[in-house]
């Protein structure tokens, strides 16, 4: 046998062996996700877990399914930027502009956190209901990216928030600050040590009050401030 025997064994090996590369790997993404069209050629940096590079689509998707947290992927097919996100990207309109993007979602992704919706049983995720056309947490529940739901967290998360527009408790605030920003307003209530503030609320300019209680502990004091004032609900998110 000459070596151009095996040149051409291994012209019709190749082949097959990239078509059952290729099955192999498309069966994984159409078992473990889904293609989604809303963010095609489209970007968000919202609740970004972590981006990394990975030379194809399908081994971006492995690599969130071997993530817990991780609920769907941006793939970009020019930079092969592969960038995980803890929600469903729901809101196309608040996204930007990424040429080349294509975007998956994982089956648990379908009707979860951060999923477009129309009424409430559009969300699919305990404790969650349909605000602003976004399947969120009830008001009182935390987003749990590990448990993948919504709860009364065992343990908080240390940078993330979910944000209720229009409301807020009253009489429990801990400290009040003014002249401040939205982001100092988070900062504040993740470095406070006298205690565990785990709601923060924001009245627009500049007035931000830390709460260690949410909205269940107190449901009666839930008020609404829609029409009146520009008021945000923060509250943190489980570990
Ligand atoms: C999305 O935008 C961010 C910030 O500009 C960028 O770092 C990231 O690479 C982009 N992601 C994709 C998938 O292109």
């Amino acid at each position: 046998m000459d070596i151009s025997f095996f040149r051409c064994m291994l012209n019709l090996l190749l082949p097959l062996l990239w078509i059952l590369f290729r099955s192999y790997t498309c069966e994984i993404i159409s078992d473990k996700a889904s293609v989604r069209q809303n963010f095609v050629n489209k970007n968000d940096t919202y609740r970004r877990l972590w981006s990394v590079e990975k030379f194809a689509a399908t081994i971006c998707v492995m690599e969130c399914v071997r993530d817990t947290e991780c609920a769907s992927v941006l793939y970009n097919k020019v930079t092969k930027v592969c960038q995980a996100h803890s929600v469903t990207l729901g809101n196309p309109f608040v996204a930007f502009d990424e040429p080349d993007t294509q975007y998956f979602v994982r089956s648990f992704g379908e009707h979860y956190i951060g999923d477009s919706c129309v009424t409430a049983t559009d969300c699919w995720t305990i404790n969650t209901e349909c605000r602003q056309g976004l399947c969120q947490c009830i008001p009182g529940y935390s987003f749990s990216p590990k448990t993948q739901e919504c709860k009364v967290c065992d343990q908080y998360d240390d940078k993330n928030f979910m944000t209720i527009t229009d409301h807020y408790i009253t009489g429990e605030n801990m400290e009040m600050f003014s002249s401040v920003t939205l982001e100092d307003c988070k900062r504040l209530c993740l470095t406070r040590t006298a205690y565990l503030c785990v709601t923060f609320e924001f009245l627009y300019p500049g007035t931000c009050a830390l709460q260690k209680v949410t909205v269940l502990d107190f449901p009666h004091k839930w008020t609404t401030s829609a029409g009146v004032d520009e008021t945000l609900y923060s509250q943190r998110d489980c570990a």
